[in-house]
């Protein structure tokens, strides 16, 4: 733990371009909160003490944050009077809560930046540390700096006060090094600055940004860091910035993937969550989307056009087309194609869940294989059964649900249907078109189907002068008459 470091992450505001009833700091990218992406960089660094401020939706962002991180103070800010004030409103919950840093360094970060890493915040803390400043702030260089504070500096290159888009005058206006909206302090300066903070200016807010103006003023040490990588604290205000910075995250999962021995034929169209895990040798093709947890051994190959969240999918699995969450797919498996797995399925090692399959709350055995065209609902499969074409576990009566098992190395037939609760044994059999309702001993093979009665003659008789009839009528060598009349059957 870094005893001298405490986090405050600002939250408060009401994010209104976003046009949500989601609160802007939870709308998701890559698989996790945009909050959740700023409290996992800081939370990296091993804080002693993190205070979130919210403000708006405090309801739902306060428990979003201590689900995160459960020892997590929160501030609650009621007005947004500015940075300033909020991070007064922080510094007075963390003396609440008896845990006021007396020293070492407060980093400031807000939490609508997606892309921070923690590698940027701790090479930051370290010249902010170095520079033994009062003050230091993570700037960047931008092309647009419109709306941003802005870094004045004096002749000698020394940061001398952040101005403010609507304070600023036109000739600060063209300064381009801005405000990332990410600080450090000295903790005793700041228990003092932040009281110091007026709301002086064009806004009449109380900004946290004038501290660098107070600790020039005090004949304190102010630094600014710039960051090369101006996109980890570039923040998202509405959607359209959400889904770039999206795109922006995932291309960089992607690559670092692929330089971590992963084949991605085509990343564009490759997502990846920040939560994902794969191994080496894993190729992942076109259209692909691995969200949540999800896990894939070495050699599997995932794809085209296929969706898995919370998976995992063991070494050499081959998942083709394929929608599935909460699954479980063996080593070797085969998925696929156009296969729909529910939460609950489990695909054995070497085992298979064919074309046009849907499972849920189904475990198959190692080997075992439902190959084409069923549904499997609530059901155990053993090892090395095979299920036949177009089988129906029928798990629910209208009222509840029931769960079929099948035993080991059995073979069902076509189309059958499994009437649960039920069970096959061992080794046991189904004929085409069984409807099992009842247990199937081991060994045993189960036919439900009454006799099959054939009706000679039925097509000539019953559909005279139609080509049915004529083709049977050929084939047991009859004459025919040719009926050039009879134009439809
Ligand atoms: C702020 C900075 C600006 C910087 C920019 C970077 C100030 C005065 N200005 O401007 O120099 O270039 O960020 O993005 O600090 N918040 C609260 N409570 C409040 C006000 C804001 O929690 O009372 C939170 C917001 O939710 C947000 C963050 O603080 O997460 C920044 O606030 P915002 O209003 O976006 O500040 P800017 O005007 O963009
Ligand atoms: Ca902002």
């Amino acid at each position: 733990m870094t005893e001298q470091l405490t986090v405050i992450v600002l939250a408060a505001g009401g994010g209104t371009r976003m046009k949500s009833k989601t609160p802007k700091v939870l709308h998701p990218i890559g698989g996790r909160s945009m909050i959740g992406h700023v409290l996992a960089a800081v939370g990296a660094l091993d804080p002693a003490r993190l205070v979130a401020v919210v403000g708006h939706q405090r309801e739902v962002v306060g428990p979003h944050v201590t689900e995160r991180v459960p020892d997590a103070v929160l501030a609650v800010q009621e007005d947004q009077l500015g940075t300033g004030h909020a991070v007064r409103v922080a510094l007075e919950a963390l003396a609440e809560a008896g845990l006021a840093p007396e020293s070492g360094t407060v980093l400031v970060a807000n939490g609508d930046t997606p892309l921070l890493e923690t590698a940027t915040l701790q090479a930051f803390l370290d010249a902010h540390t170095a520079a033994s400043a009062a003050v230091s702030v993570l700037s960047g260089l931008v092309e647009d700096p419109f709306g941003y504070g802005r870094i004045v500096r004096d002749a000698d290159g020394f940061v001398d006060a952040i101005v403010e888009e609507k304070d600023a005058t036109a000739e600060q206006r063209a300064i381009n090094e801005i405000n990332s909206g990410i600080l450090a302090f000295d903790a005793s300066f700041l228990a003092d600055c932040v009281t110091r903070i007026d709301n002086d200016n064009a806004k009449g807010e109380y900004y946290l940004t004038t501290a660098v103006g107070i600790a020039r003023g005090d004949g304190l040490v102010v630094s600014a860091h710039a960051i090369e990588d101006e996109l980890q604290t570039e923040g998202a205000n509405d959607r359209a910035q959400l889904a770039a910075l999206g795109r922006e995250l995932n291309r960089r999962i992607v690559t670092r993937w692929m330089r971590d021995g992963v084949t991605v034929i085509d990343p564009e169209t490759t997502w990846i969550d920040v939560g994902v895990e794969l191994a080496p040798d894993v190729t992942i093709l076109p259209g692909t989307q691995l969200l949540g947890a999800t896990v894939v051994a070495e050699d599997a190959v995932v794809g085209p056009d296929t969706t898995l969240a919370d998976c995992e999918v063991g070494a050499g699995a081959r998942v083709v087309r394929t929608h599935a969450q909460l699954a479980v797919i063996g080593a070797e498996a085969n998925v696929g194609p156009f296969s729909y797995l529910r939460p609950g399925t489990v695909v054995g090692d070497r085992g298979k869940l064919g074309a046009f399959v849907e499972a849920k709350n189904a475990v198959l055995g190692e080997g075992a294989k439902v190959p084409h065209l069923s549904y499997v609902g609530d059901a155990e499969i053993g090892e090395g059964t095979n299920i036949g074409a177009g089988t129906i576990f029928a798990n629910y009566d209208g009222v509840n649900k029931h769960r079929t098992t099948i035993g080991r190395h059995a073979r069902t037939g076509s189309n059958n249907t499994f009437i649960a609760p039920v069970t096959v044994g061992d080794g046991a059999g189904t004929a085409g078109g069984t409807t099992v309702r009842e247990d199937v001993p081991p060994g045993a093979l189960a036919v439900s189907a009454g006799p099959q009665r054939n009706l000679l003659g039925w097509a000539e008789r019953s559909r005279p002068g139609t080509a049915q009839a004529r083709a049977a009528a050929e084939a047991s060598g009859a004459d025919v008459t040719l009926d050039t009349s009879a134009t439809s059957e």
